[in-house]
């Protein structure tokens, strides 16, 4: 075909083209790599060169002018499904079309709400690293390695890649933050730390081998028990709206003295007995006590001036017994049944 005819029969397929995709297709099957310019430039190469000259000439001005009358009949069809709208199907008293929204997870929401109300009694919120090293997990801590404590957190470790003196893990609890915080600030402070821990365990109704933790931390000249009975109370009553029954025992942690645990009433059975509770009526909510003098020295405090308290609470089973969720599991079970309760 002469370059003329390419051209006419190009601008009338142009002017055919009844929506973008049609023009697409005239678009490719003239200006395309493989179109019908492309090819008449590629049989100009057994030309004389003065014809070649003058056949290139012309061919590059018919691509122009071919490219500007595509552009402009895309403008026009672009505009197109507006103005038929507008002219003819849109009902408006049709209903419209459902949009489906997501949302955050529950424990999202729940975590936001701690942060809410930690920072409304004037506590820090801060952050720390899920991948931590033995030391800040376990030996600042006062858990040595030789210490049975370290059996009662199964811990994922890490391969080292490069040789260090570093061994790595998931961090088993929030607490390596109180470390690392102690370290950069000079009390008196309170602090939260919400986040992520891992622990490699059998998983059943109650336990998962990732869950949440808030971590906190408050150290001062003259605070005790009594300061940290009555946050962890206050707390409870804003999570739940109401009074929950609450129990408190000594519990073991080599990071506080004395240590507590402070069990919450089952919700899922209001104290009867369940599996979620394991039958025992009560369910461990927290981890709490007196920071041990250990840990203030480890992290750069001196322990003759200064003391605090400490407690770990779980954040899962906060949410667990607020909404009578009778497995943990199902948190991360991406099931759409459960997740769009909330
Ligand atoms: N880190 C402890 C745990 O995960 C909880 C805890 C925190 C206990 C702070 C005492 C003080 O079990």
């Amino acid at each position: 075909m002469d370059i003329l005819s390419i051209q006419q029969q190009a601008e009338k397929e142009i002017k055919g083209a009844n929506d973008l995709k049609e023009l697409n297709l005239v678009f490719e099957k003239y200006l395309g790599r493989k179109g019908e310019i492309s090819k008449f430039f590629r049989s100009l190469k057994d030309l004389p060169l003065e014809q070649r000259k003058i056949q290139g000439k012309k061919a590059n001005q018919v691509k122009e002018v071919l490219e500007k009358k595509i552009q402009e009949k895309r403008t026009i069809l672009s505009k197109k499904p507006f103005q038929e709208i507008k002219r003819a199907e849109l009902d408006v008293t049709q209903p419209g079309e459902r949009i489906n929204l997501g949302h955050l997870s529950i424990l999202t929401y729940a975590k936001r709400e701690v942060i809410d109300f930690f920072k409304s009694i004037g506590f820090e919120i801060i952050e720390s690293p899920e991948v931590e090293t033995e030391y800040y997990n376990f030996d600042a801590l006062n858990i040595p390695d030789y210490h049975p404590a370290r059996d009662s957190m199964d811990t994922f470790w890490l391969k080292n890649k490069e040789k260090s003196k570093d061994k790595f893990l998931l961090r088993t609890h929030t607490s390596p933050s109180q470390i690392r915080y102690m370290e950069k600030h000079k009390p008196p402070f309170r602090v939260i730390t919400p986040g992520r821990v891992f622990r490699y365990e059998a998983i059943d109704a109650s336990h998962e081998a990732q869950f949440y933790q808030v971590e906190g931390l408050a150290v001062s000249k003259d605070i005790g028990l009594a300061n940290l009975r009555y946050v962890l109370e206050n707390f409870l009553k804003y999570f739940f709206g109401r009074e929950v029954n609450l129990r408190w025992r000594p519990g073991y942690f080599p990071f506080v003295e004395p240590g507590l645990e402070v069990d919450i009433e089952c919700q899922v059975c209001q104290g009867k007995g369940c599996p979620t509770c394991k039958y025992a009526g009560f369910i461990e909510l927290a981890g709490a006590g007196m920071v041990h003098p250990n840990v203030l020295k480890n992290g750069g405090i001196n322990p003759y001036k200064w003391q605090g308290f400490a407690f770990g609470l779980g954040l899962d089973r906060l949410v667990m017994m607020r909404h009578n969720i009778n497995d943990i599991r199902l948190f991360h079970s991406g099931d759409l049944r459960f997740m769009s309760q909330f």
